[in-house]
């Protein structure tokens, strides 16, 4: 800042004005938007204070910043076996390379979010702390390490890490009288109903929209929100809850010898322990912590010997369903014990298939059923089991919506948009159809679409035919893996029509993704370096940058799970 710049901010003077007071920087890197959540809580909290605060994705940060840093909090995830969400990965390569500057001085809290059922939890919180203190950062608030179920540790921690930091923030801030702290424009309007609050709304249409003699079974899933003040735009998803499946409660409370209606105490709670096993708590998902606790409060040697082995804790998880784990392992447990073990119940996130403009107080899923063979029974996932399975039509099921800034469609309704959604990842790109038909969008729309077979597997083909004919869809091309002997993916198609696509992100297109994250959307990134190598004329390294640049232009967007 300089005396000008002070005066514009209505500094009292211009001697002043040459103490720059350094906010609290905090930087999120996210996957989901949980640490971004996380972030966003954090700088609300500190302004709220007083605190002058600047929020920035780490993706976004310019690392030439450092330098000027005093007080940075990290919001940070974990994928996979311990890697950085895309965003992070930048920065958390620069922090250990030479580069880097000397943060001496420098006061930093991380708070890390995570899975505990994978093995490296929180693993980049730990790189980032461990990094900034090699670099000479201080660390002066303790490292949060979030599961799943991360509300109300988040909040403790981020009151607790604001008083570390509020003293020093605030003298600095007192000491210099060009910095005016802006309150925080009031959060756009959002709805009463949240993750903590969920709305009641009726389930109306669950329907298979995969052939009988598909490999998968595929609901599209209506939803009604009448009643509701829930806004979504296309790009968001909808938390959903959901019911375990009672027989198998009732089979393992028989197991156990426990009668259904011992009251237990969940989250502050009383409540028959049936009702707790069915509406309240995980027993699907299996994650190490169930393992490690049901081993001990059974006294079980076999599984206590698993849980120090973590590879082969993490084979015996993958293979079975919480409710497994109790049924090979029966033993002599109080109701609360059992509840004890179990980590509360999570909504289910699903990309909203469905635009509102077009559907108005609806939203649609598209809705994949997990389903498994495993010792002898069928097994189903928590949340689309219900949706497929077990819940009526007309039955009431609790959601809320979550915005997503990262997946948008562009401002600009000239604007020209690839999408590429195979399988369930189709969902988005329907919302962003009905979107861009419902406002008369002039720009360009090009699909990408694969499944196993044309016959059985074409998810909302009248549809998309529909919107080939009326001119919505300019290009569309279907990649049906199996339906030839050799496998034909989105991404052998997009390479097939490289010089287009190339072109199309020359004249400005958006490109989007939604689906696989393990390889679908790792090998379309690859089609992508590929194409813009071969018909752009450049290298490797210009190519990622070329990406990269797409990125920074919100022009490169994926929605992956
Ligand atoms: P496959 O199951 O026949 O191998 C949606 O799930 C579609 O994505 C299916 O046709 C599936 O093909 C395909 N798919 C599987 N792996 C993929 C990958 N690495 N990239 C793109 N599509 C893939």
């Amino acid at each position: 800042a300089n005396a000008n710049s002070a005066a514009l901010a209505g500094g009292a003077g211009t001697q002043a004005a040459a103490v720059e007071a350094a906010p609290l920087t905090i930087l999120y890197g996210s996957q989901t938007g949980n640490a971004k959540a996380v972030a966003s809580q954090l700088k609300a909290q500190a302004e709220s204070r007083g605190l002058s605060v600047k929020l920035v994705n780490m993706a976004d940060y310019k690392t030439s910043a450092l330098k000027k840093e005093k007080f940075l909090a990290i919001a940070v995830s974990t994928y996979g076996e311990g890697e950085p969400p895309e965003d992070a990965e930048a920065l958390h390569a620069f922090l250990a390379s030479k580069k880097a500057p000397k943060l001496e001085g420098v006061k930093v809290a991380v708070i890390g979010l995570g899975d505990t059922s994978y093995e490296f939890f929180c693993q980049t919180a730990k790189d980032f702390e461990q990094r900034l203190t090699n670099l000479g950062a201080d660390v002066v608030y303790q490292r949060a390490e979030l599961d799943v179920d991360y509300e109300e540790l988040a909040t403790q921690w981020i009151a607790g890490a604001l008083d570390v930091f509020e003293p020093e923030l605030k003298s600095q801030q007192d000491a210099a009288t060009n910095v005016v702290s802006m309150p925080s424009a009031v959060a756009s309007a959002s709805s009463q109903y949240t993750k903590q609050n969920p709305f009641a709304a009726e389930l109306s249409v669950v329907q298979k929209i995969t052939g009988r003699d598909s490999t998968k079974d595929v609901r599209h899933v209506e939803i009604s929100l009448d009643g509701s003040d829930i806004r979504y735009l296309p790009g968001d998803s909808l938390g959903v809850y959901f019911l375990n499946d009672e027989a198998l409660v009732d089979e393992v409370l028989e197991l156990l010898a426990i009668a259904d209606d011992t009251k237990v105490t969940v989250a502050g709670e009383s409540i028959a322990v049936r009702d707790a096993l069915i509406e309240k708590l995980e027993l699907t998902q299996s994650y190490p912590g169930f393992v490690e606790k049901y081993s001990q409060a059974t006294n079980n040697a076999q599984l206590q010997a698993l849980v120090e082995d973590k590879a082969a804790l993490r084979e015996y998880i993958e293979a079975r369903q919480i409710f497994d784990v109790i049924k090979q392992n029966p033993a002599a447990i109080d109701a609360q014990s059992l509840v004890d073990c179990c980590r509360k119940l999570q909504a289910r996130l699903y990309s909203i298939a469905s635009s509102q403009t077009e559907v108005e107080d609806e939203v649609h899923l598209t809705v994949g059923l997990v389903e498994f063979d495993a010792f002898g029974e069928k097994h189903f996932g928590g949340c689309s089991g219900y949706l497929a399975n077990r819940a009526q039509e007309g039955a009431k099921v609790k959601v809320f919506s979550e915005h997503n800034d990262n997946f948008r469609l562009p401002a600009n309704d000239d604007t020209p948009v690839i999408m590429v959604g195979p399988g369930t990842g189709i969902a988005p790109f329907r919302a962003f159809l009905q979107e861009r038909d419902a406002r008369e969008a002039a720009g360009e729309n090009w699909l990408f679409f694969g499944n196993p077979h044309f016959t059985q597997d074409f998810l909302y083909q009248v549809e998309i035919q529909g919107y080939v004919k009326s001119g919505l869809l300019s290009k569309v091309d279907l990649a049906f893996s199996r339906d030839q002997a050799e496998k034909i993916y989105v991404q052998d198609r997009l390479r097939e029509k490289g010089a287009e696509v190339f072109a199309w992100l020359e004249k400005g297109a958006h490109f989007y993704v939604c689906g696989d994250a393990t390889r679908m959307a790792k090998d379309v990134h690859q089609a992508l370096i590929d194409i813009i190598k071969a018909h752009g004329g450049k290298d490797d390294e210009q190519a990622e940058q070329y990406l990269k640049d797409l990125r920074s232009q919100n022009r490169y967007q994926k929605d992956v799970y």
